[in-house]
C-alpha cells in the first residue's frame, strides 16, 4: 500500500505514539483489504459510544487517547450513548451508570468530537456530498449515505472511524472504489405489496438483507418513498445483512445502470407474504408487551410531527411506556414548536442522545417492545434480552391508545 512521506513519518512515530498507533490501525486494516493508499475523508461518524458496550475498557481507552492532546481534524460527529445526558431518570437508569457515561462523552469533547449523540448524522448537520469520501461507523447512517446521498463509506468499526477522525484519512477499498458499487441483484416489488407506512419499507430491507446476506441490491420499487420511507429500509437491510450500499430505482443517485446490465442479475420478486413472514420472524407472541419504543433510527422532525397528529384527542393506555427516540438537536426542535409537550400530554415521552438497542434496559422493568423498526427488533432480543412486537405507527396508536 503506498503511503506519502506524511503518511509514512505518522507510521513511523514522529507524531507520537497513539497517531502512530492508529495510522498503524488504518493501514493494517488497508493492507488486509487490498487497499492502494489512503484517501482524504470529509467526515466521520464513530459508533460504540454507550457504556453498556464499551465499559471501563472502552473507557480508559478513549482517556489514554484525550490525554495526548490529539483532535479531531475533520467534522466528526457520535452515536447514540446509553442514556438521555439531561434525564437520565425517565429510563430508569442507574446514576452510577449516567456518570460513566457522561465522561465517555467528555472524553471525544476532548478530542474536539461533536457530542451528537445521534445515528441520523445526516438528519441533524453533517451531510456529505455526492461522491465525497467519508468515514462513518452506524451502520444504518453507512447505508443512507452511501445510498441516498452518494457520499462513499464503507461500515467502519468504532476504533478505526476513531482513527480516522484524528488522521482525516481511510484507506481506498471497499465502497470507496467504483467496481464495488455497482448492483449484485436485482429485487422487483410486487403490484401487491403496498409499501404504506415506514414499517414497510423497515420490513423490506430486512427481507432483502436476510435474502443476500451481502452484496449490493438494486431495488425496483411501486411506489416513491418519504425521506423516512428511505431511513427506515437502509436501517432495515444493514440489520440483517452486510449491507452498505443499495439502490432504489429512478431515486437514488447511483441508480443508473442500464437495462441489459441489469436483466443479467439474479432476480428476486418481494411479496406481501415475505414480508409478512419477516415481520413473523421478529414477533414474538406470547410474551406481554408494556413498552413502545419508536426512532430507530432516531426520528426526524417530520416523524415526531406525525405522531403528534396522529394520536390528537387521544391518550396512551395506563400500564404502557411509549418512547420516540431522536438527537437532542430534533427533540430541541419539537420542544420549541410545542410538539414535546403535545406529546407528553398524551404519555409519550421523547428521548434523547441514546436508543433501545444502546440503553442497558434489561436492568429494567420493561418486559417486552413494541416498535416499527426491524431493526429495533432484531437486535433488542440480543442486546438486552426483551422481546419485540413489529408494528405500524398507526396500528400502535389504534392498539394503546384511547
Ligand atoms: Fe440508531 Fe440505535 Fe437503531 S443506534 S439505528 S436507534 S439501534
Amino acid at each position: 500500500m503506498y503511503l506519502s512521506k506524511d503518511e509514512e513519518s505518522i507510521l513511523n512515530g514522529e507524531k507520537g505514539e497513539i497517531l502512530k498507533k492508529l495510522m498503524n490501525l488504518v493501514v493494517s486494516v488497508g493492507e488486509v483489504m487490498g487497499a492502494d493508499r489512503m484517501i482524504e475523508i470529509t467526515s466521520v461518524q464513530v459508533s460504540g459510544i454507550s457504556y453498556k458496550n464499551i465499559g471501563e475498557p472502552g473507557l480508559n481507552f478513549l482517556k489514554e487517547i484525550a490525554n495526548t492532546n490529539v483532535q479531531a481534524v475533520v467534522p466528526t460527529f457520535i452515536n447514540p450513548a446509553g442514556c438521555d445526558l439531561q434525564n437520565y431518570n425517565i429510563q430508569q437508569i442507574s446514576e452510577e451508570f449516567f456518570k460513566k457515561q457522561l465522561e465517555v462523552v467528555h472524553q471525544f469533547k476532548r478530542m474536539d468530537i461533536i457530542p451528537t449523540c445521534s445515528c441520523t448524522p445526516y438528519l441533524i448537520g453533517l451531510k456529505p456530498l455526492f461522491g465525497d469520501h467519508i468515514s462513518w461507523a452506524e451502520s444504518s447512517a453507512v447505508a443512507f449515505a452511501n445510498s441516498v446521498i452518494g457520499a462513499r463509506t464503507n461500515r467502519e468499526g468504532g476504533p478505526a472511524a476513531l482513527a480516522s477522525a484524528l488522521l482525516g484519512k481511510t484507506a481506498n477499498y471497499g465502497l470507496h472504489l467504483d467496481e464495488n458499487r455497482k448492483p449484485t441483484h436485482l429485487f422487483v416489488i410486487d403490484e401487491k405489496l403496498k409499501l404504506q407506512f415506514d414499517v414497510d419499507w423497515s420490513l423490506l430491507g430486512y427481507s432483502i438483507g436476510r435474502e443476500i446476506n451481502e452484496g449490493v441490491p438494486y431495488i425496483i420499487a411501486n411506489k416513491r418513498p418519504h425521506m423516512t420511507n428511505l431511513k427506515a429500509i437502509s436501517a432495515g437491510l444493514a440489520a440483517s445483512g452486510a449491507i452498505g450500499l443499495f439502490h432504489l430505482d429512478k431515486i437514488t443517485p447511483e441508480a443508473n445502470v442500464e437495462k441489459n446490465y441489469l436483466s443479467k442479475l439474479e432476480k428476486t420478486t418481494i411479496t406481501k407474504e415475505s414480508i409478512k413472514q419477516t415481520q413473523e420472524i421478529l414477533t414474538f407472541k406470547r410474551e406481554r408487551m408494556d413498552f413502545i419504543c419508536i426512532g430507530c433510527p432516531h426520528s426526524s422532525i417530520d416523524e415526531l410531527y406525525y405522531v403528534e397528529k396522529l394520536t390528537k384527542s387521544k391518550k396512551l393506555i395506563e400500564g404502557y411506556r411509549f418512547w420516540i427516540c431522536t438527537s437532542r438537536y430534533t427533540k430541541t426542535q419539537a420542544d420549541e414548536g410545542g410538539i414535546t409537550e403535545k406529546l407528553n400530554s398524551r404519555g409519550i415521552l421523547i428521548v434523547a442522545d441514546t436508543c433501545p438497542v444502546v440503553a442497558p434496559l434489561s436492568e429494567t422493568s420493561i418486559k417486552g417492545m413494541v416498535t416499527n423498526s426491524s431493526k429495533a427488533a432484531h437486535y433488542m432480543p440480543k442486546t438486552n434480552n426483551i422481546p419485540t412486537n413489529v408494528k405500524s405507527i398507526e396500528d400502535i396508536v389504534n392498539e394503546f391508545f384511547e
